[in-house]
Parts: structure tokens; sequence; C-alpha cells
């Protein structure tokens, strides 16, 4: 399958919260081309019924195998939660979700056997994440809390504030004392408030981050696939957007620290 290597990398999510998991696979990966979408015209998806999120998700999925794409992220954990496994089944390129890279990473980490999770409320109201986990180890506790004010926190900018720091206070306390010993951030935004979450649970709690365990586990899939870049060719970003994209460049610049150019306007 030599012939496959050098097509993109194809990511969609709901907006801006995936340039998290990009941000990774970028890092991890800088030879391969990416193209990502950013379904900004109809964010959230994390409010919305799993028919909506479903839709949504097959519409991004086929716009992005139009540019014959090797591999599909699907950098949204509401709709890995909820349409990653129908979207698998019509597909035949990979498919990588986020949540099972998170529940694989939290499955080593945890010592206690209890696992919390967050996430929007249709991810968490979905059950994706403790399905998945207690696949793996049906022995283990996971309890989910959805924090839906987290996304529009971070996309205010107010990564750091003593206002978030009270909304995850009143999110997060009760989870402590379920006494976790391992978080899942199960959100593309959560990585984006890591260092106000550990203020919160302390270091005895260990953060997963799914956009990092993610960009593992594409890098592990394209070389398994025997699809993975080795020349020394620099990867060419792609954007396309559902809205116009002024916010999406502006917020992405600023949340990730990512240059963001050749940014087009579409319709699903
Ligand atoms: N990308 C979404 C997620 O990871 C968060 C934003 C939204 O609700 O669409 O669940």
């Amino acid at each position: 399958m030599t012939h496959n290597i050098n097509k993109a990398i194809g990511i969609f999510d709901s907006g801006i919260g995936g340039l998290t998991v990009l941000k990774e696979i970028i890092q991890r990966l800088p030879k391969e081309d990416t193209v990502y979408l950013g379904d900004t015209a109809r964010v959230p998806y994390g409010t919305k019924s799993p028919e909506t999120v479903t839709r949504y998700s097959f519409e991004n999925t086929s716009f992005l195998l139009k540019h014959d794409i090797k591999l599909l992220v699907v950098a949204c954990n509401t709709s890995s939660a909820i349409s990653l496994k129908q979207i698998e089944k019509t597909l035949s390129i990979p498919v990588i979700g986020v949540l099972e890279p998170g529940a694989k990473a939290a499955l080593k980490a945890t010592k206690s056997k209890r696992v919390g999770v967050i996430g929007t409320e249709a991810t968490i109201g979905s059950e994706a994440y403790p399905d998945a986990i207690m696949k793996l180890d049906p022995g283990i506790v996971v309890i989910g809390t959805p924090c839906p004010l987290f996304v529009p926190l971070v996309e205010e900018g107010w990564t750091d504030d003593e206002i978030t720091l009270m909304v995850a206070e009143r999110y997060l306390n009760p989870l402590k004392r379920e006494e976790i010993d391992t978080l899942l951030l199960g959100c593309t935004h959560y990585p984006l408030l890591k260092d106000i979450i550990k203020k919160i649970m302390g270091d005895g709690v260990s953060l997963i981050d799914s956009a990092q365990e993610t960009a593992i586990e594409v890098e592990r899939i394209l070389s398994e696939k025997r699809i993975l870049r080795e020349s020394s060719h620099k990867g060419s970003r792609e954007y396309f957007v559902t809205d116009a994209p002024g916010r999406f460049i502006n917020l992405g610049e600023r949340l990730l620290g990512i240059h963001i150019d050749n940014v087009k306007q579409i319709n699903t």
C-alpha cells in the first residue's frame, strides 16, 4: 500500500477544539500532511441529540473523504462517543477516535481502579467512556461528570482565571470525594484547562489527555499499516471551516500557539 503514504491525515471536530489533537499530531508526526475540518457553523455538538451529532459527523466524514485521505481522526469526543462505531463500519481506511486511546491510557495509569471522566453532556450521557474502559477491564469503576461550562470558558480565553477555577471546583469537588486516582479529560477543550484541573485534583490524580494519546495511536496505526511518512517531507496544513474563518484563526492561534493559514470556508 505504498501509494497511500503520501496522502494526508483527515481530522474533523465540531470547531476549534480539535486543534488540540491536531497540535499533538503535528508535534509527533511533522512530516505528515493534514487536512482539518472544523464545523464552526454548527458547534457545539456537546448539547445536541445523538441523531444530529451522527448526521453532522457523517457529513464531515464525506467531506474529508473527497480529499483522498489515508486515515481519519475523529478529534471531537462527542462525535467519537456517539458516532465512531457507525463511521468505522462505512469506511475502508483506518478511523481513530479520541475515546479508545484515552481509555487505554487511563487503564494503564489507575492503581485504585477508580477512574473519573469529564466531558460534554452528550459524551457523558452516551456512557461511551465507561463502556470503552470496562470492555478493557470490567473491574474498573468509572465516574462520569459533564462540565458544560468548560467549553465556553476556554473559548473566552479564560484558561487561567479565578472564575474558571471556581466553576472547576464546583464540577470537580464531587469527583474528588469519589477518591479517583485517574481523571480522563474527555473533551477537546479540556487539555487547555490542565493547570486548573491539576490544582483542584492534586498530585495524587493522573490527568489523561486524550489529544496526546490519540496522536500516539495515529503514529502506531500508520506504522502498522506501513503508511507512515519517512522521507524528509515537511507536512502541509490545510484547514476548512463551515463558518467565516476569522474567529477560528484568532482563537486557534491564541489558544494553541500554532500558526494557522490556508483556511477555506465550505458547506459540508
Ligand atoms: N469538540 C467537542 C468535544 O470534544 C467540544 C465542543 C462541542 O460541544 O462541540 O466533545
